[in-house]
């Protein structure tokens, strides 16, 4: 496979100059930079990826506007939003969003910048507030992202007008099962279309309760030194690395009475294969259960099974991980609803939420609270393996030798089928057939010019 991304640019565009309308609106055309052609490194057939893709900055830079700017990005959970003026400040790829119920109780989301000089306008991570106000020169903008108070006014040309000048929305807005999402692509599907089957799986950790879902206990909020899509395609496809890399957490969690696990233990189960880039693995057992025992005791099974089928209850239900493309992802045993912020080609930072049913008594969310945060907490016994084995392939990915061998996907190559018992396609759970989706997902979005590009 070729190695070096700068030999695949496309001829360069031609020059294009950023004008200003009269109207405040700025115009760049798109070509910001060549596109580089990533076709050859990513050959999904063949099981094979370049580790270009994880180091690369103008790699990362097309990410940026061809993966992040048109995708469906998580945002932030609906129970953070109460009343009108609470806000949550987030990132979209790179880009700063707050995110707000107006007054009229919609949910709304926009770029965090200020469109006099740029500043955030607000730089709170949560809170409630009436107006954000740039703390630079005093512009003031409302629930809505009205443009309201400018110090000095008088001082602008008599064609200024507040109205153009709002804070610039986030087009697309929507929530699933209290998850709110958001694209800056007006074109982009619609939430649910995007999702998929992927919603059959999700709904075996968020449409439990008839009541909904809650987010308990804030945010931890952890950086890694490691390309996002490590994070992202583990959480997609990877139950391989858990009997090695989570040897000592197993060991721990093992019942006493059966002394310590010394095993490598092979689980049976399935790995959904979702062309959108989405994945879930989950071991399937009749008798699968939650890990911690408050929980266990508090879920009447049977009524799941009512509720969600005797597929989900056996599978998805308890355990398992998942990844919503491109960098939201979730495991069902703990409730861990977590992003995969973007911060350069070898950075993530890591937001990660609570998720529990609404109905639970406040001492089985406590319990589900805090057995999240012992395994997949910042020091989670289970998190920091991850996190060491994602730190550890990025650290020596920049080598240049070590960057011109490819790695492996090749696991479960043809194994994918529709075998009735759960939607879609499915791999056996020790694949890599959901890591060669997401990378397909990867390879066909940034192959492709976003809908803010010229096209050709
Ligand atoms: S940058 Fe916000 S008021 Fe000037
Ligand atoms: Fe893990």
């Amino acid at each position: 496979m070729p190695s070096d991304p700068a030999a695949r640019s496309e001829p360069e565009p031609r020059r294009s100059r950023a004008t200003v309308t009269r109207r405040g609106a700025l115009h760049r055309p798109a070509g910001l930079e060549p596109g580089i052609d990533v076709g050859g490194l990513v050959d999904t057939e063949a099981g094979l990826v370049d580790r270009a893709i994880f180091t690369d900055e103008r790699i990362y830079r097309q990410e940026l506007r061809r993966v992040f700017a048109p995708s469906w990005l998580f945002l932030a959970h609906e129970d953070q939003f109460a009343k009108p003026g609470d806000f949550f400040t987030t990132y979209m790829g790179e880009d700063p969003v707050i995110v707000t119920r107006d007054r009229t109780n919609t949910i709304r989301a926009f770029l965090n910048s200020c469109r006099h000089r740029g500043a955030r306008v607000c730089r709170a991570d949560f809170g409630t507030t009436r107006n954000f106000t740039c703390t630079y020169h005093g512009w003031s903008y409302d629930l809505a992202g009205k443009l309201v108070s400018v110090p000095n006014r008088d001082g602008y040309p008599g064609d200024f007008e507040t109205g153009q000048w709002g804070l610039v929305e986030v087009p697309g807005i929507d929530s699933y099962h209290g998850l709110i999402f958001g694209t800056w692509n007006s074109e982009a599907p619609p939430l649910r279309t995007a999702l998929g089957e992927m919603t059959w799986y999700m709904d075996a950790m968020l449409d439990r309760d008839p009541e909904g879902t809650v987010v308990v206990g804030g945010i931890h909020k952890w950086v890694l030194e490691g390309n996002w899509k490590l994070a992202a395609e583990q959480f997609a496809t990877d139950w391989y690395h858990v009997n090695m890399s989570h040897a000592s957490a197993l060991q721990l969690l093992a019942p006493k009475a059966k002394g310590p696990k010394t095993e490598i233990v092979h689980r049976t189960g399935r790995q959904y294969v979702d062309p959108r880039g989405h994945g879930a693995g989950f071991p399937v057992h009749p008798k699968n259960r939650f890990d911690a025992q408050t929980v266990h005791d508090w879920y009447d099974y049977g009524a799941l099974r009512e509720r969600l089928g005797d597929a989900r209850v056996e599978g998805p239900l308890t355990n398992g991980h998942a990844t919503v493309f491109p960098n939201f992802s979730y495991l069902p045993v703990n409730g861990s609803i977590r992003v995969w912020h973007p911060k350069g080609p070898d950075r993530m930072e890591v937001w990660a939420w609570t998720v529990l049913d609404r109905s639970m008594p406040p001492e089985v969310k406590e319990a589900q609270r805090l057995y999240n945060l012992r395994t997949f907490g910042p020091s989670g016994i289970f998190e920091q393996d991850d996190g060491e084995n994602w730190s550890e392939v990025q650290s020596i990915s920049r080598g240049f030798i070590t960057n011109r061998v490819p790695l492996n996907y090749q696991m479960g190559i043809g194994s994918e089928r529709d075998d009735g018992r759960y939607p879609g396609m499915t791999s056996e759970l020790y694949s890599d057939a959901a890591g060669r989706a997401f990378y397909a997902r990867w390879k066909e979005l940034m192959t492709t010019p976003a809908w803010h590009e010229e096209q050709p």
